[in-house]
């Protein structure tokens, strides 16, 4: 089980890492100072040319022409911020936005609330495009105005260039959906319900300190993306708010999450198939189900996730810390992921892979196909388990878990009891100091 010499894939991980940190940089500054505060600059090291030419142009154009900007104030679209809703009003300011030759800024003026229903924001668009959200868009909560489609509210569809921040408040206003989720009201039918806000297929995106809050399901929504940032973020929602997760990554390519609070009810960053290239960097999680890549693999389906780092996060009274989660019978891959720099406190399963994963009424049978788990580093993690088991391995039979590295990883548990580590069916290697050991 505990290769004397380390095998010939960690050298391939190693280099993975190295990568990582050439490309994706190392950021000096106070992960969260000046949070929430409008147009925070980005100084950080560029990582996708094209795309930090994007930054750079957005840059200059605020700093040289503005009169060259289309300021769009929603309030002149007919938006009222008077309880009633307010969704034709954005429709058109978006329209008028979107079909602009110069670049254009939308504007949800601070100190109001405006009421959506759900909405499509489309593209392609002409030009380049803001959203600067400074106020509150609230959700109906209206469980008959989704009737056409249960599981939006908030969509970006197809825009590329596009930056939505401002410092305000989106807020899904969900507690009608959690009263009637199944895993609160067991009597309930098992239904979807909306994420709050989804970007699908957008290129080029920059989604930064804004306040999401209370969402329906999950918060945020990255889907089928190329070249995202998600920065400055704060997403809360009760620790037993159902199903609402804070950042889900699905489909998406070079993506990266940084300096974020999330506080909800489940993953405070989920991360699914298709997904390559994801770094999240200067997380504080908790309450919530920790930081996970799956699950992956239901109902017999092929999932690929690679390319996956965590760096710099915080976990507090978490259920999981850093999880990797499949369920049997599914195949493809969750392969190049570096866990590092990490604190847990008082965290319920601080690094886990489960490929025994079952989130169902039914018990799960056995099946021999499995996503395939390998190149997975575990680098100076320190703190607490809630529970004895610090860390537990869960892998397939049929396909063990390979090329695990354990590097400094200090955990205790918050008990009295001595932490263990639970290893079954993993190909594991241990650098410098590592407790509690396998069993
Ligand atoms: C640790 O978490 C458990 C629940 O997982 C909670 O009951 C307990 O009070 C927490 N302990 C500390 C010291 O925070």
């Amino acid at each position: 089980m505990l290769p004397q010499n380390p095998p010939k894939h960690l050298l391939i991980l190693f280099i993975v890492l190295t990568f990582f940190t050439s490309c994706f940089g190392t950021y000096q500054e106070n992960p969260f100072a000046n949070f929430l505060e409008h147009d925070r600059k980005m100084n950080s090291k560029p990582v996708y040319s094209s795309f930090s030419k994007l930054v750079r142009q957005t840059k200059t154009s605020t700093t040289t022409s503005s009169s060259k900007i289309v300021l769009i104030n929603v309030d002149d679209y007919g938006a009222q911020a008077n309880g009633k809703d307010d969704s034709e009003a954005f429709k058109k300011a978006w329209d008028r936005a979107c079909s602009s030759k110069q670049s254009a800024t939308i504007i949800v003026p601070k100190n109001k609330i405006y009421r959506l229903k759900p909405v499509t924001f489309s593209g392609p668009c002409q030009s380049d495009l803001r959203f600067k959200i400074y106020g509150t868009i609230k959700a109906s909560a209206k469980m008959r105005d989704y009737e056409d489609d249960r599981n939006h509210w908030i969509v970006f569809d197809n825009v590329q260039n596009l930056r939505v921040k401002g410092g305000g408040i989106i807020n899904g206003n969900g507690r009608t959906w959690w009263k009637n989720s199944c895993k609160i009201n067991k009597n309930n039918p098992c239904k979807d319900a909306p994420t709050a806000v989804t970007f699908i297929e957008c290129k080029n995106l920059i989604v930064s300190n804004l306040w999401f809050q209370n969402a329906q399901q999950m918060h945020l929504t990255f889907q089928k993306c190329t070249n995202v940032r998600a920065l400055s973020l704060l997403v809360t929602a009760p620790g037993n708010s159902p199903n609402t997760d804070g950042i889900h990554v699905t489909g998406t390519q070079n993506i990266r999450i940084r300096n974020s609070v999330i506080r909800t009810g489940d993953d405070c960053i989920s991360i699914v198939s298709g997904s390559k290239n994801v770094a999240a960097t200067d997380i504080i999680c908790g309450p919530g189900h920790g930081i996970s890549i799956g699950s992956l693999g239901a109902g017999n389906s092929e999932a690929e996730v690679s390319n996956v780092l965590v760096n710099r996060a915080t976990l507090s009274g978490t259920t999981n810390g850093v999880r990797i989660k499949t369920w049997q019978g599914g195949s493809g891959y969750a392969k190049n992921i570096a866990f590092q720099n990490i604190v847990m406190k008082n965290v319920s399963n601080p690094i886990i892979i489960d490929q025994n994963y079952c989130d169902q009424d039914d018990p799960c049978p056995e099946q021999k196909s499995a996503v395939q788990v390998s190149n997975v580093i575990y680098r100076n993690i320190q703190g607490t388990s809630a529970s004895e088991m610090a860390m537990k391995f869960d892998c397939s039979k049929t396909f063990p878990c390979q090329g695990i590295l354990l590097q400094d990883i200090i955990l205790g548990s918050v008990e009295d009891e001595v932490a263990k580590a639970s290893c079954v069916n993993v190909n594991l290697a241990d650098r410098g100091k590592v407790s509690p050991q396998c069993s």
